[in-house]
This record gives C-alpha cells, sequence and structure tokens, in this order.
C-alpha cells in the first residue's frame, strides 16, 4: 500500500463538520476571525508533514423559504462563514510546503477574475495552490445574495465546464513559457511576440484578454472537485485532478470511487489520473473507551435542529418537516445531489426513514466515514478501508480544534508511518508533484488542459 495522501479539512468559521464543537472547553475554532489563529494551525500542519490545508467555502447559508434556520444562528453552523481567498497570503508566509486547496463556486464571479486570483496565489505560495471547483452547494441562499435566480443543477454543471475552459485559456494561453526575460540591461521585460490576447467564446461564458501576469510555477493549480452527483462525476472524470468524496460505508466509497475512475476513462484519461482523498473524522485516545468518551462528547454536542438546518441549506428538504417514519419522497434537488442521494436506497436496500435519516446526518454531517479507536484500532480500520475502496487519501475533518489534529498526529501518525502508510518528510516542489510524484508541475499530457498552452507544437 503506498503512502496516504494526508489532508486537513477546515473552514473560516466556529466549528467542525458535527455539531457544534466551538463550545467545548478546549475547543479554539470560535477564534476563526484571528490571522494568528490560522497561521498556528498552518505552522502545526507543516510540522506534521501534511501535505495540504483544505480550505470549503460557500456564499450559501442556512435558509430555507428566505428565512434563516434559527437553530443554524443559535449553534453557529453555516453562520458565520468567513471567505478564506484573503487567508492564503498569510498562511503561505509561515511555511514553505504545506499545499493549499481553497473552493471557490463556479456561479458566484466571473472567470477572468477567478483565474487571476488563482494565478496570483500561486506566484505567492510557489506553485503550492488548488483550485477545488464547486457549483455551489446552498446554491439557493447564494444566488439570493448576488441578487440572481439559482440556476438548475445539471446547468450548472454544463456553465462549469465553461467557466472552467475561460480559466484554463488565461492560465495556459496567455504566455509562453519563455515570454517573460526580465533582463535588465537591454529593459526588455517580456517578449511581445510571446504574450497573446486570448479568445474564448463558449455558450455561457466569452472572453478576449490576458492572463495579466506572467506563468506561475504550476500555471493552472490542482484542479480539484467535491461533488458527487452523476454530472458531478462527470466533470470530474474529464476535468478534476482529485477528487474529495464523502465518506461513509466502505462498500458505498469503492461505488463511488469506481464511478469516478470509470469517469476518468470515459474522459480518455488513465483511472489514476485522478487521486481520491475521502472526507473522514478520526477520534483517537491512547484507550478505546477514552476514544469512544470523545466520540460521545461530541454527539452531545450534535443537535438534530443544527443538523437538520445543515441539511436543508444543502439540499433544500427540511428533515424536521418530513414524516419520520417514512423515507425522503422527492429525489431531486436543484441544490446539492449528493447528500439527497446518499438516502435514497440503493442496491435494493429499502430507502432509510426520515428519523433515521436526521439520526445518521447529525452522527456523521458531510464527513460520513468516521473512525474511532486506539490508535492501533483506528490505523487497522484505515488499512482496511483503503483496501476495500481503493482511496488514495484522507481529508480529516475536525471535531475538536485543533485537538482532532494534536491526537492525529501523536497518535495516528506514528502508527501509519510504522506502516509505510504516511510521509515523514515533504516531496515535490509544488502541490500538484507532491500527489503526482512521477508528474511535472504542469498539467499533464492526458489532462485536456494541456491543448489549450500557448505556443504549443
Ligand atoms: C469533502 C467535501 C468537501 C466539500 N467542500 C465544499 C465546499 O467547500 N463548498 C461547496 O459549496 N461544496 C462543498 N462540498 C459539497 C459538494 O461539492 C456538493 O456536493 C456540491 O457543491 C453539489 O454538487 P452535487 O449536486 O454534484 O453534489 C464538499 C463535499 C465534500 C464531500
Amino acid at each position: 500500500m503506498n503512502p496516504l495522501i494526508l489532508g486537513i479539512f477546515q473552514y473560516i468559521g466556529p466549528n467542525g463538520t458535527v455539531g457544534s464543537a466551538w463550545q467545548h472547553p478546549r475547543d479554539t475554532s470560535a477564534d476563526f476571525t484571528k490571522l494568528s489563529h490560522w497561521t498556528a494551525l498552518a505552522k502545526k500542519f507543516e510540522d506534521a508533514r501534511f501535505d495540504f490545508l483544505f480550505l470549503a467555502d460557500s456564499y450559501g447559508f442556512p435558509a430555507l423559504d428566505g428565512e434563516l434556520l434559527p437553530a443554524a444562528v443559535r449553534e453557529g453552523r453555516g453562520i458565520p462563514h468567513g471567505d478564506p481567498m484573503p487567508l492564503i497570503s498569510a498562511v503561505a508566509a509561515v511555511t514553505e510546503n504545506l499545499g493549499f486547496i481553497v473552493t471557490t463556486s463556479t456561479t458566484v464571479e466571473p472567470p477572468a477574475a477567478n483565474a487571476r486570483r488563482f494565478a496570483t496565489l500561486d506566484h505567492f505560495t510557489d506553485g503550492r495552490i488548488g483550485w477545488n471547483i464547486v457549483t455551489g452547494s446552498s446554491g439557493a441562499t447564494a444566488a439570493a445574495l448576488m441578487g440572481k435566480e439559482l440556476i438548475a443543477h445539471d446547468l450548472r454543471y454544463d456553465m462549469a465546464d465553461d467557466y472552467l475552459d475561460v480559466n484554463l485559456t488565461l492560465w495556459e494561453g496567455s504566455w509562453q513559457d519563455d515570454a517573460l526575460v526580465r533582463d535588465k540591461a537591454s529593459g526588455v521585460y517580456a517578449d511581445p511576440e510571446k504574450v497573446h490576447i486570448v479568445h474564448h467564446e463558449g455558450p455561457y461564458f466569452r472572453t478576449d484578454g490576458i492572463l495579466n501576469l506572467p506563468p506561475s510555477p504550476q500555471r493552472t493549480p490542482l484542479l480539484v472537485q467535491a461533488g458527487a452527483s452523476g454530472r458531478g462525476r462527470d466533470f470530474a472524470g474529464r476535468n478534476a485532478e482529485a477528487v474529495f468524496v464523502g465518506g461513509g460505508e466502505p462498500e458505498t466509497v469503492a461505488r463511488t470511487i469506481a464511478g469516478v475512475r470509470a469517469s476518468a476513462v470515459a474522459a480518455g484519461r488513465p483511472a489514476d489520473a485522478i487521486k481520491i482523498v475521502v472526507g473522514a473524522l478520526f477520534i483517537t485516545a491512547p484507550t478505546s473507551e477514552e476514544a469512544w468518551a470523545k466520540h460521545a462528547e461530541m454527539l452531545a454536542m450534535s443537535t438534530p435542529e443544527g443538523a437538520a438546518a445543515i441539511y436543508a441549506g444543502n439540499t433544500g428538504v427540511d428533515l424536521l418537516a418530513l414524516d419520520p417514519d417514512k423515507p425522503i419522497a422527492q429525489s431531486r434537488t436543484e441544490l446539492g445531489q449528493s447528500n439527497l442521494e446518499r438516502y435514497l436506497g440503493r442496491d435494493g436496500k429499502p430507502a432509510p426513514l426520515v428519523r433515521d435519516i436526521l439520526e445518521n446526518f447529525r452522527r456523521t454531517g458531510i464527513n460520513g466515514s468516521v473512525f474511532v479507536g486506539s490508535p492501533t484500532e483506528v490505523v487497522d480500520q484505515v488499512e482496511e478501508f483503503v483496501r476495500q475502496t481503493g482511496a488514495d487519501g484522507f481529508l480529516i475533518q475536525p471535531h475538536l480544534t485543533p485537538e482532532t489534529y494534536d491526537d492525529f498526529i501523536e497518535l495516528l501518525l506514528p502508527e501509519l508511518r510504522r506502516r509505510g502508510l504516511a510521509r515523514s518528510e515533504y516531496e515535490g516542489a509544488t502541490l500538484r508533484e507532491r500527489l503526482f510524484p512521477d508528474g511535472t508541475a504542469h498539467l499533464p499530457k492526458t489532462h485536456r488542459g494541456h491543448a489549450f498552452r500557448a505556443g504549443r507544437a
């Protein structure tokens, strides 16, 4: 088994991914508005040799029919939620190797603005940036905030293809590799023959201009995707270099992973062109009993109302308004489809009842996979999970910040390393080379974005 890719999940807000942990005496996430909170965490993650810090984001917030969901406000769940972009320069400045993956939605800003911001960050981070491309969870509230209509689910993905094309055109097409001269003696900054206005005219977006920056170390940031609906999987197959999968039972995760790899192959790419990173929560302690006690403590801070608010904001389905003894009747949403599909019943199994769905979501949130136990027990579970699913790594989701990570570092990493499942040193100068040690800093030839490169023969 190869060493695992290990990333950290965070968002700019006062909670983890299950319940409202900020209220715990040892939790520091309510300091999310302080830069020092983040720089200390980033240094910790780099010292432990984690591959990257992922900052989730959404302009959406938990509301239904134009009304805020009171539990979300009361518990600090989904409200508040800050912008991760301004944080990246600060955490990059205190680290040298840690990668950063940031979410932006293809439905909010114009694509050229997104391209310029990521290119600037690729320079500032020396090639350590990745883009989690989402079409936007909680899309209804995000659209209303921006004064727009909600775009239908599948159309959002069609538009995302076009949005990405604009970005790729700008990143790859504006400057040839040797366009930057920067010769003080001759006074030539760049070769005018090698900087090009690019043109894109797609069904939804157009651009005629340049990326107004010389090529950055990766040119295109590492392309990541996290939507597991059928349409999301197709998008990932064509475009993603890494996919974040919401976990769950190993059989479910194995099926999702096989689906993503099949989409890559259908798009003419190798099955292993995409690294699959599973969102998971690890609760460990020196003994099994202590670990389960921590888990119980976490669940005590997770209310059905808070869970229902997050679920409603994400899918538009209010579990508290449905008959608890029936399955969810609706099978389609124009909001996030993955968290609806997750509970529709699969493989001939009956669909779960609303009361069980609410309890499952209360316990797991968007984590899905939860590993609890002593270090040996957890690493045994991890090894078995990876064997069963073919996952390439994990996105470590927080319960208590920073305690979840401290436990991982002190208790799990030594055991993972002993079994060859975690690296002890960084390899690869850029984030892309970190995930693909046999590749280069730039998009590989098998990625369709490669063809957008200026000056390509
Ligand atoms: C680990 C993980 C991280 C995610 N991060 C984000 C995020 O930062 N922003 C967001 O809008 N959605 C995020 N999502 C949700 C998916 O992208 C969501 O399913 C998608 O936005 C809706 O697409 P779908 O209908 O294809 O599921 C994440 C999902 C997972 C599993």
